[in-house]
């Protein structure tokens, strides 16, 4: 797989596929800058080649042009960030685009309008996926979080154009293909989120000690009556609270696996910690995962947006911008985005 270095990009358009998919408060503010931070080095690394720079994202699961999941606000939040201008534009094919792109100078940024507002984004249709292509020189992927799905920014795209890897897909690969190739143990899986957890256990169970699971999770498992590989790896809640957080015994049964284990991966909170009364389970296990000494690794948006305002952020190894596409990738599972990589990039 071509890497972002393996190319001259001094003068060519890049078009470089991010992930900004960050959340947003009712006001569409804002509310977690990370996965945009964490395309900063990739971003700078070509404003130092003097290339054009095309920044291309999807944003939330909007059902069609619905302006509040508008990538303005991200384009406002670079230009802060990044200290320049970055023009954005209220499409991502069309004429207009094509027009703008023409008169790009070097060193320009443009970010293009949510790529999900054209249904053909999520279909992986072959005819958008070129009219993307046809828009730049060379694409890059640097969107490790939405490489398990298989849309026409991630997989169409790559027949149709030059294509490689950015600094932070590189970097996610890198950490967790170690995770999976060479982990230090005891290993430990904790799964929190909305329930739909359940899904990736089965496959993570062979490659795991054990795996702790949240109450909305337990549940989907119960309701479904799913039989795994290997229960005795699930741990799942002892009590609660009022069913939206796992209660102090199962924090204490948590913290003492967690004291043991050589390396903790986490993704989803454990309870429902939009409510400041349930957020005690993940901050305790938060804490005590630094505690432990282990590697850490951590990811999923809300995770993220969590360890965030506990400003816990640099005590962890490795915070993946990936939710499923690290559980995915975890699991042993191919991943469209970075498959199509390997084969045509
Ligand atoms: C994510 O947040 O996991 C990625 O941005 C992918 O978004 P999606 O689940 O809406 O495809």
């Amino acid at each position: 797989m071509k890497g972002l270095k393996d190319f001259d990009c001094q003068g060519k358009k890049i078009l470089l596929r991010c992930d900004f998919n960050v959340p947003l408060s009712q006001q569409g503010n804002i509310l977690d800058d990370f996965r945009i931070k964490q395309a900063l080095p990739t971003i700078k690394y070509l404003i130092e080649k003097r290339a054009k720079i095309l920044l291309i994202s999807h944003l939330n699961r909007p059902r069609g042009k619905e302006l509040k999941y508008s990538l303005k606000v991200v384009g406002k939040r670079l230009e802060e960030l990044l200290g320049t201008n970055v023009k954005f534009l209220p499409d991502c094919i069309g004429s207009m685009v094509e027009q703008e792109i023409d008169k790009m100078e070097s060193n320009e940024i443009m970010l293009l309008e949510n790529l999900r507002f054209h249904k053909e984004e999520k279909e992986n249709n072959p005819e958008f996926a070129k009219k993307l292509a046809d828009l730049a020189d060379i694409y890059i992927n640097n969107a490790f979080s939405v490489c398990h799905r298989e849309h026409a920014s991630v997989v169409g795209i790559i027949q149709h154009i030059i294509s490689g890897q950015g600094l932070l897909l590189e970097k996610e690969i890198k950490v967790l293909e170690e995770i999976i190739e060479n982990p230090k143990t005891p290993l430990i899986a904790i799964f929190g989120g909305k329930g739909d957890g359940f899904r990736a256990i089965n496959k993570i169970s062979e490659r795991v000690d054990f795996i702790l699971i949240n109450e909305l999770i337990d549940k989907e498992i119960k309701k479904r009556k799913i039989v795994f590989k290997n229960p005795e790896k699930i741990i799942s809640p002892i009590d609660d609270i009022n069913t939206f957080d796992i209660g102090p015994q199962t924090i204490d049964l948590f913290k003492e696996k967690i004291k043991k284990a050589k390396t903790v991966l986490w993704s989803g909170p454990l309870g429902k910690i939009e409510d400041k009364e349930y957020r005690n389970g993940s901050e305790q296990i938060a804490k005590a995962i630094i505690e432990s000494g282990a590697f850490s690794i951590i990811g999923g948006g809300e995770t993220m947006e969590f360890i965030n305002q506990l400003g816990l952020s640099s005590k962890f190894n490795h915070l993946s911008t990936g939710g499923g596409a690290m559980l995915s990738f975890l699991a042993g599972e191919k991943l469209p985005g970075i498959e199509a990589l390997r084969k045509y990039g």
